[in-house]
């Protein structure tokens, strides 16, 4: 390489400040002066611009958001439906003579039923009709709230409400399940008739073909509320802000003479006029299956 290509430190670096700063043309990185302030005006007026569509946008959505109802909403969903005690996998599983394997069943129930004391929920809650949906919708733009709830009262589980059997007949393998029915906003489930759940063996597949089920394993089974119904009176539900001490109604259902030391799978499905319950891609949508065991040796 000739000496005259090679730069030296000194050249590079009076190139660079030269872009910098260039006395000649008084141009800083290239640009003079006024190119410069247009340019960052060109952004400021931008910016502003985008700001404001971002603030329009914004208040024109707010306006037509309504604190008390979802803006999107299914038409009809089909309602879930859970278990309680719940685990990850939804089994329940435990053998009767060792306690630590049920007490934490137990205890979870305990938990849950809490807000269902009846002296709380006489206070906190109103003594409904049953039999009827207890509507209270607003007045065109006049809003009816905040709307009262009715009494779910845990007595209404008898021998699951875990007053009188403290252990939900966990002991003696006739364990209770608590079904809800999950909240879906101005829903009328039943269309005047009390949806009910009711239980069965759940069909599943053992091999290419062939299903199997396990209805001789169930024995029977007690509902508390009697049938098994939620009652028409809980509902419509006005979502949380226009109803804020709304109690889900429960229905429990009692084991009373499983197969022992085998796995039982166990679906449980609401029963209602309005609700569809055969939708293959959601398992939980009106209906429920679990794995029950009970190991009595
Ligand atoms: C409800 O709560 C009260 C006070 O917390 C308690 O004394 C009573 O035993 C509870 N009743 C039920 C049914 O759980
Ligand atoms: C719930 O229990 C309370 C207290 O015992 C009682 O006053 C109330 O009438 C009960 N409500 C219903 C709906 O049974
Ligand atoms: C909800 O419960 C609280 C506490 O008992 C009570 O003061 C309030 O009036 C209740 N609100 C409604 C809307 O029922
Ligand atoms: C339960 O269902 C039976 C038969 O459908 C009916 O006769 C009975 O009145 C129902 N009981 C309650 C409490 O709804
Ligand atoms: C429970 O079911 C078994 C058959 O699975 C039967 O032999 C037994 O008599 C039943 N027990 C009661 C108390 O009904």
């Amino acid at each position: 390489m000739s000496n005259k290509d090679k730069k030296t430190c000194g050249d590079v670096l009076d190139e660079w400040k030269e872009f910098f700063w260039n006395p000649r043309t008084r141009e800083f990185m290239g640009r003079t002066g006024s190119s410069w302030a247009l340019i960052l005006l060109f952004y400021l007026v931008f910016y502003c611009f985008l700001t404001g569509l971002f603030a329009l946008t914004m208040w024109v959505m707010l306006q037509t958001l309504d604190d008390y109802k979802p803006t999107y909403q299914d038409r009809l969903a089909t309602p879930g439906m859970m278990i309680r005690p719940r685990s990850k996998t939804l089994e329940i599983t435990y053998s009767m003579s060792n306690t630590e394997t049920w007490d934490g069943y137990v205890n979870t129930l305990n938990e849950f039923l809490l807000p269902y004391n009846d002296s709380l929920q006489a206070a906190n809650n109103e003594f409904c009709t049953p039999g009827k949906y207890f509507t209270q919708d607003d007045n065109s733009d006049v809003r009816n709230n905040p709307k009262r709830s009715c009494q779910f009262n845990r007595t209404l589980l008898e021998d699951c409400s875990g007053l009188e059997d403290q252990y939900y007949g966990y002991r003696n393998g006739q364990p209770c399940v608590l079904i809800k029915l999950n909240r879906v906003i101005g829903m009328k489930p039943g269309d005047g008739e009390a949806p009910f759940v009711t239980c069965t063996g759940k069909k599943y597949k053992v091999g290419k073909d062939t299903w199997k089920e396990d209805s001789d394993k169930i024995g029977p089974i007690a509902y508390f509320p009697p049938n098994g119904t939620f009652n028409l009176m809980y509902y419509p539900y006005y979502g949380k802000h226009a109803q804020v001490n709304y109690s889900q109604p429960l229905v429990a259902v009692k084991f009373l003479n499983v197969t022992m030391n085998t796995d039982i799978n166990i679906e449980c499905r609401i029963m209602a006029r309005n609700i569809k319950v055969d939708n293959d891609r959601d398992k939980f949508a009106g209906r429920v299956s679990f794995l029950l065991r009970i190991d009595n040796i």
